[in-house]
């Protein structure tokens, strides 16, 4: 097993990887904008901070302890023993699911990085249009994207945790981070940089309703990665005495300083050209390349860079989805990480393909079921549904049926018991009321 454990810093590298993706780059600018910047911004930090992180520690100690997949390290670690618990590892299928729709995502960024190369659109209006174009009609190529970038996740993964995921962890993020600081760099010398930054940083509470708050919530789960056992899986190939509470701070400093940096480039350019903040999911792929057509070859060469950005941080984070099911076939059902791959790797990619198929014109409206096509049927099933209900039976399951000096005892080998009561408050009441408000919210039912 040593043989295919992370080493520390490849932990929080991988960690990191998982997290930083595009909920980060393309998801969080755009919620700003929406929720209208500061005051979001400061929600969600508190959110992070006291809901996302207490569910990170949750997962890592869970996955440390158990040093196995979901199942197994739920029923290890629980006081009892009760074989039951071993259902909780439903949690490892809603990887694969949010990775069907995920890789059809990144599919489309592809075909960014690609047509960056060439003209880009002057006018929003003409950018829509490619845009629509691409998801509606463009199957065929559409096809070959999700193909490719399904292939890249397979080919990764097949090779293990310490020659797939945490090598290509170790070459992707610093590329992403070279490009986010070029990127930010050139944020800098444009004059709208502080108009990023007090849009960003400038709290104005007369914004923030219920909405807010939930969507501040949502996002610090999906941005951290929880939910769906990948940080429980990767903490399972942590090494047993290392520091889980520091590194899991240090996971979340990363990704919440990459969300802020990846907000602060976005909106530099936005106000630069005097665009629009709350432009909705298309503001990175309607509003950016039309400012960046303003500004010459240097626009073809940021665009290049913003789109390969979001590739590297998206193939990072793709890897950290299928991981959980592969981890569980291989223990449960002894399986070779091959057959695991090939099974869980073409469970998503035919997925995908439905995903993609039910945004087209010529087949939506037969995989158009009660009102949503099977992309946004997948995305809800996922987001709204499976992930909330696995963080409350992660927050149950530790409060709850976990002995409590167990837990103490494994927290303050790294940490202070003053941390420790902390987390323990959230993880038994505040953090599930949070998520029950949340996923009743979701569902429609307040
Ligand atoms: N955190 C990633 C992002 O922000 C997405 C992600 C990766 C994810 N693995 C996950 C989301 C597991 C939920 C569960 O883009």
């Amino acid at each position: 097993m040593k043989m295919n454990s992370f080493s520390r810093v490849g932990f929080i590298l991988a960690a990191a990887g998982s997290a930083v993706g595009l909920g980060n780059i393309w998801r969080f600018p755009y919620i700003t904008g929406e929720y209208g910047g500061g005051a979001f911004i400061l929600v969600y930090l508190l959110a992070i901070l006291f809901i996302g992180l207490t569910v990170f520690l949750a997962e890592a100690v869970i996955g440390q302890s158990g040093q196995s997949d979901v199942s197994t390290s739920f029923v290890s670690l629980s006081k009892s023993k009760n074989k039951n618990w071993k259902f909780a590892g439903f949690m490892v299928a809603t990887g694969l699911i949010i990775l069907s729709f995920y890789s059809v995502v990144l599919g489309w960024i592809l075909d960014y990085v690609i047509t960056s190369f060439g003209t880009l659109p002057t006018e929003a209006k003409v950018a829509g249009g490619n845009f629509e174009n691409l998801i509606t009609n463009d199957i065929g190529s559409l096809i070959v994207y999700h193909t490719l970038i399904a292939g890249s996740v397979i080919f990764i993964v097949l090779k293990g945790i310490k020659e797939g995921i945490e090598k290509i962890n170790l070459i992707l993020m610093p590329l992403l981070g070279l490009i986010l600081f070029g990127l930010l760099m050139y944020a800098f010398t444009l004059d709208s940089f502080s108009q990023a930054v007090s849009f960003m940083f400038t709290p104005d509470f007369s914004k923030i309703d219920g909405d807010a708050l939930l969507a501040a919530l949502g996002q610090a789960f999906f941005t951290l990665s929880l939910g769906v056992g990948t940080i429980l899986t990767y903490s399972a190939s942590l090494p047993k005495e290392a520091n889980f509470v520091k590194s899991s701070f240090m996971v979340a400093i990363v990704d919440t300083s990459i969300a802020l940096i990846a907000g602060l480039i976005i909106f530099t350019y936005l106000f630069a050209a005097g665009a629009q903040s709350a432009a909705g999911p298309g503001l990175v792929f309607i509003s950016l390349p039309v400012i960046f057509s303003g500004w010459g070859t240097l626009g073809n060469v940021i665009a290049v860079s913003f789109f390969l950005a979001l590739i590297f941080a998206g193939i990072t984070s793709a890897v950290s989805m299928i991981e959980p099911s592969l981890r569980f076939f291989i223990e449960r059902f002894k399986m070779t990480r091959q057959k695991a791959t090939i099974l869980c790797g073409a469970t998503f990619y035919i997925l995908g393909i439905v995903a993609l198929l039910s945004m087209s014109k010529s087949f939506g409206a037969e995989l158009t079921f009660f009102g949503k096509n099977a992309f946004d049927i997948m995305d809800f099933m996922s987001s709204s549904i499976m992930m909330p209900i696995a963080a409350i039976i992660i927050c149950i399951f530790l409060g709850y049926f976990v002995d409590k000096e167990l837990l103490e005892q494994k927290f303050t080998k790294h940490t202070s018991s003053a941390v420790f009561h902390t987390w323990y408050l959230l993880i038994r009441y505040v953090v599930p009321i949070a998520i029950i408000i949340l996923f009743l919210n979701k569902l429609g039912a307040i």
